[in-house]
């Protein structure tokens, strides 16, 4: 939005951009400059009610350069990195969309560049002026959680939003992409597969929505906060890692990520949770399996990411012991977080089975009011459950629980959200 300023109009936008946790992992790059994946991936959005990014981008000719704030602190932009990257594509198209097609887009006065005429004013394209960025992401990055993917599409909306890009969103998660990869699949709410694409250029290798938010609601997400100390491998790092030596991916990328990404769009559409359980944690397992093929070896997971898992194999079993089906979908990314998807009438039970191993210090922040008027209290297990799956841990290894839901795709927001201050600064 152009908000008005008592001598120019100021050219700024904020949009906020959601995380997204897969269910079929992308692992391996076939091209690292324009980050092009060796494989189809799918996630589901998490709300940005809970968790988000926020950014906002002015372009103003009396800036020197582009300028990027991420929580405050300013980071370098080295082109041709991927920051400078997505900045350069984004004025492209503004270039290329707006101004070369239409002679009355908005321009921007700015003073002479020649001291001499100092009062001359030019008129500027908007694509040619510096832009100042800053980025705010609502959860803490020491919390694990991959930022990259809200952050990288929180900037791309933001000056998609400032140069009023006539673009759908699988047109710019062509450009988050190639400031991390899983950010593509951030540009939509609800259900997202990323196509891998076969071209050269990746102008085919783009996130698609498989089926929006609306369509099946109920999917809940309990986000394990597993405590880690030591510094893990990089996504970026370690997947080129694997694809130089892992014999088990050549055969994960021809043989079972196909047929997987059918299943789970089928289960998807037919909001079969059964199906939909069953192929996210096998894919969550064979991904940690290709990171342990290795050379050398990669764990992302430790020792309360695995009781985690056993007790979640353990309450499906009684699951489907009762109705022939499972409750509850574990999945990992590259940490020992876990992020456990079931549909919202089974999150209470699983947050007391998760309290009883893992006791919690702070207690639960409630944010769907599951245990109004009582607390989580000691936690406990349901009928039938064996509870010597796991043994209990001491506070703190997990040290928190943030439940959320499936959300929306980025939103553009008003100036009052703004995260620079009128001197063009971060607030
Ligand atoms: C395990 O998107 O962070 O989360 O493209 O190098 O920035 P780069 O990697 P990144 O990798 C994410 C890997 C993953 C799986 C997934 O999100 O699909």
């Amino acid at each position: 939005q152009d908000i008005e300023n008592k001598t120019a109009m100021v050219y700024q936008a904020t949009a906020s951009a959601p995380v997204n946790i897969a269910c079929i992992k992308y692992w391996g790059k076939r091209d690292t400059k324009l980050i092009l994946p060796t494989n189809s991936s799918l996630s589901v959005t998490l709300s940005q009610d809970h968790l988000r990014s926020t950014t906002t981008s002015r372009a103003d000719p009396s800036f020197s350069k582009d300028r990027l704030w991420l929580n405050g602190k300013e980071e370098e932009i080295v082109a041709p990195g991927r920051l400078a990257t997505c900045i350069a594509e984004l004025k492209k198209l503004r270039k290329e969309l707006v101004e070369d097609k239409d002679e009355s887009a908005p321009k921007v006065i700015a003073d002479s560049i020649l001291p001499l005429f100092a009062l001359l004013k030019m008129i500027i394209q908007l694509s040619t002026v510096p832009v100042h960025i800053a980025s705010f992401n609502n959860f803490p990055t020491a919390a694990g959680l991959a930022s990259s993917a809200s952050g990288f599409a929180a900037l791309v909306s933001s000056l998609a939003a400032l140069y009023a890009l006539p673009c759908s969103p699988s047109t710019l998660s062509l450009i988050a992409r190639q400031g991390s990869g899983s950010a593509c699949r951030s540009l939509f709410g609800g259900y997202v597969a990323w196509e891998q694409g076969v071209l050269d250029d990746g102008s085919d290798s783009l996130a698609v929505e498989v089926a929006p938010r609306s369509h099946w609601p109920e999917m809940h997400a309990l986000i394990c906060v597993v405590s880690d100390d030591k510094k893990g491998t990089s996504s970026t790092s370690g997947m080129q890692r694997t694809v130089q030596t892992s014999e088990l991916l050549q055969h994960r990328i021809k043989h079972v990520v196909p047929k997987r990404m059918k299943e789970i769009e089928a289960a998807i559409k037919a909001k079969d949770f059964d199906a939909f359980a069953k192929v996210t944690m096998a894919d969550s397992n064979q991904f940690h399996a290709v990171a342990l093929d290795t050379e050398p070896p990669i764990f992302y997971m430790n020792d309360v990411s695995r009781s985690i898992i056993a007790l979640i194999v353990e309450y499906n079993r009684v699951a489907i012991e009762k109705t022939g089906k499972r409750k509850a979908a574990y999945t990992y990314d590259a940490g020992p977080n876990a992020v456990i998807y079931t549909l919202q009438e089974n999150v209470k039970e699983i947050v007391e089975l998760i309290v009883k191993y893992f006791p919690q210090k702070d207690g639960f922040k409630d944010p769907f009011q599951l245990f109004a008027g009582g607390s989580v209290g000691e936690g406990r297990v349901v009928e039938g459950f064996n509870e010597a799956v796991a043994k209990k841990f001491e506070v703190g290894a997990v040290k928190g629980l943030i439940h959320t839901n499936v959300g929306d795709g980025p939103r553009v927001l008003g100036a009052e959200e703004a995260l620079l201050g009128p001197d063009g600064l971060p607030k």
